[in-house]
């Protein structure tokens, strides 16, 4: 069951109530919800601002540099990328047009980071031409094919290589597990191929093996698994020959979802104090030059400062009783639940405090028995056309949507206290081609 009050701290920052609404930002959503029509994303400035701010000042720790990099996966529209870019963050993209998108967000080239397992060509050209402060390596073939690129362009890459230290993190779900030795992603220290590289990488006169970097995966509660990753990152380094510049420990610090899961999780400062204290102790230890730390925070910065705008259509009540509630979006734009069974929390706009009194089923409108936005919530009577709120929509909602059904991606506002924004218009295949077939093209 989901009330505002149970509901505020999952809520943007800037969440409230007026005459018994739920409003963002100072705005009525139903105001909103009429001039940009439903599903609607918005993303609150306060609270992006808020999940920044509350990073920075627990570095204050630490006696080195540091930078707070956005992982562009979560969420990334230009507009969107402008803000963060304005925010003095820096950007780790994930892809071609990541990297086009940070470039023409104006963004400084020392701020952007590219990774992927599987780089094209095209990419890595772009990162070396545009200058980027470090390409991610994330395999032995590609520290040679890397270089192939840049001596064929005649330009140093500077890199970083990722290494997975072998580990699995308790309470993940393992689609977003990325530290065990069997991932797809990085370099293993387990079978020696992490050592290899970094011998290859410091040998290669076209590339600069500035820093080391680990990404253990998502929704990680505590910061223990970072110390221990990054203590393994840098007695590695050590047998190596390396004293690494750069250090990173990549994102994936939780964030709650229902108001269930508060009780769980953790503070951000968990994560900053365990890294900063392992990095600063394992650096001194050995007299080393304390590195830049660079963390690569997504869903901690994005999620909570999105949330998704349905309206009510269709609802039932089968044979056992079951309340069945259809909103007009659902596994297109979030296809999360169907994913990886995440949890959501739903709130009406007009009945914010409303008790529960239906075991509900939250469904989408897409045809697919899997298009459950939320399974067995408590629900109270609702009706057509009501609007329902779901927090936390910030993040690895929008960026993994799709045209199921030939849906259209919604439109995605930013809210400031009495202005908005349009960070994504709604997608229009009529404008946008993808009705056109090639022979009319
Ligand atoms: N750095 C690297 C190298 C990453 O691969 C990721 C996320 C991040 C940072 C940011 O992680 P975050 O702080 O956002 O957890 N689709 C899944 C999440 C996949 C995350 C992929 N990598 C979901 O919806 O939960």
């Amino acid at each position: 069951m989901s009330t505002f009050t149970e509901c505020q701290p999952i809520l943007p920052v800037s969440a409230g109530l007026k005459n018994g609404k739920l409003q963002i930002a100072g705005f009525d959503l139903e105001t909103l919800a009429l001039k940009y029509d439903t599903p609607l994303y918005l993303y609150d400035g306060a609270t992006l601002r808020h999940q920044v701010e509350s990073i920075r000042s627990l570095f204050g720790c630490y006696p080195g540099e540091w930078e707070i990099t956005y992982a562009g996966k979560a969420y990334f529209s230009l507009g969107f990328a402008r803000k963060i870019a304005e925010l003095g963050l820096g950007v780790d993209v994930a892809s071609l047009r990541e990297l086009m998108m940070a470039k023409r967000a104006g963004f400084d080239p020392e701020r952007v980071h590219l990774h992927g397992n599987n780089k094209s060509p095209e990419a890595l050209e772009l990162a070396l031409e545009w200058g980027i402060h470090s390409i991610v390596v994330d395999s032995l073939d590609e520290i040679d094919f890397l270089t192939e690129i840049a001596s064929r362009l005649g330009k140093v890459a500077r890199i970083w290589l990722r290494i997975t230290p072998g580990m699995e993190i308790d309470n993940v779900h393992p689609y977003m597990q990325t530290g065990s030795s069997s991932s797809k992603f990085g370099l293993s220290v387990i079978d020696g191929t992490a050592s290899k590289g970094i011998q290859r990488a410091k040998a290669n006169r076209w590339l600069d093996l500035s820093g080391l970097h680990i990404h253990l995966g998502s929704q990680i509660y505590f910061g223990d698994p970072y110390a221990n990753a990054l203590r393994m990152l840098i007695e590695l380094a050590e047998r190596e020959g390396l004293v690494p510049r750069e250090i990173s420990p990549g994102g994936g610090w939780g964030q709650p979802y229902v108001p269930e899961q508060l009780k769980a999780a953790r503070p951000v400062s968990d994560w900053i104090s365990a890294v900063c204290a392992a990095v600063n102790s394992e650096y001194s230890k050995r007299n080393w030059p304390l590195p830049k730390i660079v963390i690569e925070p997504g869903r901690y910065l994005a999620a909570r400062a999105g949330v998704a705008l349905y309206r009510v259509g269709t609802t039932k009540f089968t044979a056992d009783g079951t309340y069945f509630i259809a909103v007009d979006g659902g596994l297109a734009d979030n296809p999360r639940p169907a994913l990886y069974g995440a949890q959501y929390a739903a709130i009406m706009v007009n009945n914010p405090e409303a008790e529960g009194r239906f075991s509900s089923h939250i469904v989408g409108k897409f045809c697919e028995s899997g298009d459950e936005l939320i399974k067995g919530i408590m629900m109270p009577m609702v009706q057509r056309s009501d609007l329902m709120v779901t927090p936390v929509a910030g993040a690895y909602q929008l960026s993994m949507s799709s045209n199921y059904n030939m849906a259209t991606r919604p439109c995605v506002l930013w809210l400031e206290e009495g202005q908005e924004e349009i960070l994504q218009k709604r997608e229009r295949p009529e404008l946008e081609g993808w009705w056109v077939s090639a022979d009319e093209a």
